[in-house]
């Protein structure tokens, strides 16, 4: 797997620095402890120039999960807004990977985080596939044997760095496996998300996702997509999923803004459907893509436009 493509400048506490300077001290509690938040947000280039899918839905959520750990920043919502449509300007990007990353920074080794200073940064680094040729030709996984994060000890529903050694240990080990990603069951043993991206089935013509009691981030594609299917006129069911509902499945795929709509081909060696990207996942995958390059006119009010500095 490549490594990202740097950019020139960073949005850090409040300034366009330049990548090399974005510079965080190894005393850092969130380094020590894993107490940032952070945010996966894509741009993509549109007829109108660039424009940040979903911005609002994201800073929204960011906010949520500062808010969860008591981490508070001096900016409004609107100043994070600009600051992310500034980046990608800044850097002269069209389909970029943005990454806002709220952390508390160095002060003291008491877990306690009392008095340490809170860092905030916008990362934007050219946009690629998360898996190279999945949204394509779909993906291999494996159930894996680590459990998703339960609400009893932390909320799966917040994007805390911390949180996300959870999705390390199942991912190194569905690599392990020889497989290209991994899907976790939650402590009810039903089927919960990916490492980083939710789970849809289609079975007889419907399209069917769990809820926030599985214990999955509520992703903001996996919102876009329930619109979408449903513009289609393709009913959606949200219910808990089972081993056995991906065993019956006609077709199965991932969401996320990095994999964005990728198709499951197989778990576990056994084919989902007919073993190839299914014709509902790709009418699906097709108005997404035409969503987020603003070919959708229907789906416009989704992007912040660098060029016109709305946030919306
Ligand atoms: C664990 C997990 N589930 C689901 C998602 C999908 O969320 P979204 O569609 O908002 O990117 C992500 C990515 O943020 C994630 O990390």
């Amino acid at each position: 797997m490549p490594p990202f493509t740097k950019s020139d400048l960073i949005w850090f506490n409040g300034e366009l620095t330049r990548w090399d300077d974005a510079r965080v001290h190894v005393s850092a509690h969130a380094l020590q402890y894993g107490t940032g938040v952070f945010e996966g947000m894509r741009s993509y280039d549109t007829a109108d120039g660039p424009a940040i899918f979903r911005l609002d839905a994201h800073m929204r959520r960011f906010a949520a999960s500062a808010s969860y750990y008591e981490i508070e920043w001096p900016y409004s919502f609107e100043q994070l807004c600009a600051a992310s449509l500034d980046v990608i300007r800044a850097n002269s990007l069209d389909n970029a990977y943005l990454r806002p990353l709220a952390f508390f920074d160095s002060y003291s080794f008491n877990v306690w985080p009392k008095g340490c200073p809170v860092s905030v940064a916008i990362i934007a680094v050219p946009g690629r596939p998360y898996i190279q040729g999945g949204p394509e030709r779909g993906v291999r996984v494996t159930v894996s044997s680590v459990r998703r994060i339960d609400a009893a000890s932390l909320p799966p529903f917040v994007k805390a760095c911390g949180h996300y050694t959870n999705s390390v240990r199942a991912v190194q080990e569905a690599n392990r496996r020889g497989f290209d990603d991994a899907l976790l069951l939650n402590y009810k043993g039903e089927v919960a998300e990916g490492s980083g991206a939710n789970l849809f089935l289609v079975k007889d013509g419907r399209v069917i996702t769990n809820d926030a009691d599985a214990s999955i981030v509520l992703g903001i594609t996996r919102d876009s997509v329930l619109q979408i299917a449903s513009d289609l006129g393709v009913p959606v069911d949200v219910r808990s999923l089972t081993l056995d509902d991906i065993a019956g499945a006609d077709e199965a795929f991932f969401t996320g803004t990095a994999i964005e709509v990728t198709p499951i081909t197989e778990v576990d060696g056994r084919p989902v459907g007919a073993g190839k990207p299914g014709p509902i996942t790709l009418r699906i995958q097709q108005s997404y893509f035409g969503a987020v390059h603003g070919r959708l006119p229907q789906y416009h009010t989704w992007l912040a436009y660098t060029r016109q500095m709305q946030t919306v």
